[in-house]
């Protein structure tokens, strides 16, 4: 396996030492007049799953039920506080598959792609499922990897590491975890065709992985909690990454029951080198430094006292009127969380056809329960994103740009000037955004992240807009909507036409309206 790094003149002069979330960000901007068009390096398209050869994998039990509940319900109610019946294989099973699970296979002429239960920017699908069993029933505590493909576990190491998890986690005993899952990202399989922009689609596919994860958790009835301040470098050791390839993002934790008695603590064995290669996807892998050097000036946490860095106030926005935007009603029409997720796709065959108000509703009050949600069961992260929308075709709202306040629940009008047909072209001129009823903006002041967490905010901002994409693709699909998520656009052109000040940007932007053939 040979590793390039970038030494062109021109990539090194504008390399950044100790990035800030800004100045990442901006170095990675689109700019029209400014793109590259590099053809793809074909013959070294990364692998989008991880084998590990040597080690004989557990095959997971047959998943014959799914989870029934109605998925506003499952928004709308509370994270449950402890576990009545024990986690085992089946339902970790039932947990895997349905949060990250093969949905649907499509073939090209050059090849065939298997598209999952959550969207990937451009398909590559960086992020990996990891876990830590603590209390699982009749199964062997220790570090299992989860293979997508063949729906099986690889176990990585044996012995229960419930010691260590307890200086990861404060949100429940370490007597009564059942697991806690890793959500990773592997840096090449995004920057073989993005660069050194993948980190942000890295992020950004991982929080829609963790939205999945949540939601299936609550759904099967466990107690969760997400935690993206951990010692991820040293869990990543634990895992066998190699940290210029594959680097952890976030951890969820299960609760348990207290009542199982801990296995008795063995010592962690150690990793063979065929799980620390296991990190390479390709046969000559570019190493992005824009990447690598991000992620590493993300590594301290900083604890705030405060929750909620009040990023909407700081974008430079003066909304002239604030009208309510909430009716917290479950639809009468709609399909259950599972099947939307079953049949979640990228939709792009807008139709351009008037939003009734009423289903428009209904899709802002998943991202708010979504967004409150996120801030209750994990420790404020959403605090670092801004919620708006561009109103193009829906009923009874004047087309223009609206701020969200998430907390009355009301939308603040900005302005008219930002149309969907003006923002299509500045999403690198992908017309058929034009005829999306409306497209949901992610927000954030950037210069607010690095005062308030460091570096680290950038994660915790991007992760959110995921987060919160995945709830809008849920929620369009289960109301027979189709939805995309858009990660492509010219990023100065976005904040102008937005108004956003020096320090605010776009971060990310998701598409729904009426489809065809739905
Ligand atoms: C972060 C992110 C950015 C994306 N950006 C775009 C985009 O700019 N244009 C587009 O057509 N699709 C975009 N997509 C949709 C992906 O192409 C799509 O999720 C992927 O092909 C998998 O298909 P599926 O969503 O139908 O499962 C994006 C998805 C994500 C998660």
């Amino acid at each position: 396996m040979e590793v390039r790094n970038r030494t062109d003149a021109v990539i090194q002069e504008k390399r950044i030492m100790n990035p800030s979330a800004i100045s990442y960000h901006k170095t990675t901007c689109y700019d029209r007049n400014r793109m590259r068009g590099d053809p793809l390096d074909w013959p070294n398209q990364p692998r989008v799953f991880k084998a590990y050869d040597s080690i004989e994998a557990i095959p997971l039990p047959e998943v014959d039920k799914l989870p029934e509940i109605d998925l506003w319900h499952l928004y709308f109610s509370k994270t449950t506080k402890r576990l009545e019946s024990g986690l085992d294989l089946k339902r970790l099973s039932q947990i895997l598959s349905i949060s990250y699970g093969l949905t649907s296979t499509r073939s090209y002429s050059e090849q065939t792609v298997l598209y999952r239960s959550v969207a990937s920017a451009g398909a590559l699908y960086p992020a990996e499922i990891y876990f830590f069993a603590f209390s699982i029933d009749n199964f062997q505590p220790g570090l299992y990897h989860y293979g997508i493909k063949d729906r099986s576990l690889t176990p990585l190491r044996g012995g229960d590491d419930s010691a260590l998890m307890s200086t990861m986690t404060d949100s429940f005993e370490t007597q009564s975890l059942s697991a806690v899952f890793i959500i990773s990202g592997i840096f090449f399989r995004s920057s073989w065709k993005y660069r050194d922009r993948a980190y942000r689609y890295i992020l950004l596919d991982a929080g829609h992985l963790i939205e999945n994860l949540a939601l299936a958790l609550k759904a099967t009835g466990l107690p969760y909690a997400i935690d993206y301040d951990f010692d991820d470098g040293h869990i990543g050791h634990l895992i066998g990454f190699d940290d210029q390839k594959e680097v952890s993002l976030a951890s969820v934790h299960v609760g348990g029951r207290s009542s199982i008695t801990q296995k008795e603590l063995t010592k962690s064995s150690s990793l063979s080198p065929a799980i620390i290669e296991a990190s390479s996807v390709s046969p000559v892998e570019t190493v992005y430094e824009d990447i690598i050097d991000i992620h590493r000036s993300g590594i301290n946490i900083t604890k705030q006292s405060v929750k909620d860095p009040d990023i909407s106030s700081k974008l430079g926005l003066n909304p002239l009127e604030w009208i309510p935007i909430s009716q917290n009603k479950v639809p009468d029409k709609k399909l259950t969380y599972s099947e939307a997720v079953l049949r979640r796709r990228s939709r792009r065959n807008f139709i351009n056809q008037k939003l009734k108000k009423t289903t428009f509703i209904q899709l802002i009050d998943i991202v708010f329960a979504a967004r409150a949600e996120n801030f209750s069961v994990a420790k404020g992260y959403a605090g670092a994103l801004s919620i708006g929308f561009l109103a193009g075709n829906i009923e009874e709202l004047p087309p223009g740009f609206y701020l969200a306040d998430t907390v009355n629940k009301t939308a603040g009008y900005v302005d008219f000037e930002p149309t969907t047909n003006k923002m299509a072209a500045i999403c690198l001129n992908q017309q058929w955004l034009c005829s999306a009823s409306v497209h949901f903006l992610f927000m954030s002041n950037l210069n607010t992240i690095d005062r308030f967490w460091g570096p680290r905010g950038y994660r915790y901002a991007m992760m959110t807009a995921g987060r919160l994409g995945h709830a809008l693709y849920l929620g369009a699909t289960a109301l027979g909507l189709g939805c995309c998520g858009i990660g492509a656009f010219y990023d100065d052109e976005g904040k102008n036409i937005l108004g956003l000040n020096q320090e605010s940007y776009l971060l990310y932007l998701v598409a729904v309206g009426e489809v065809k053939g739905m």
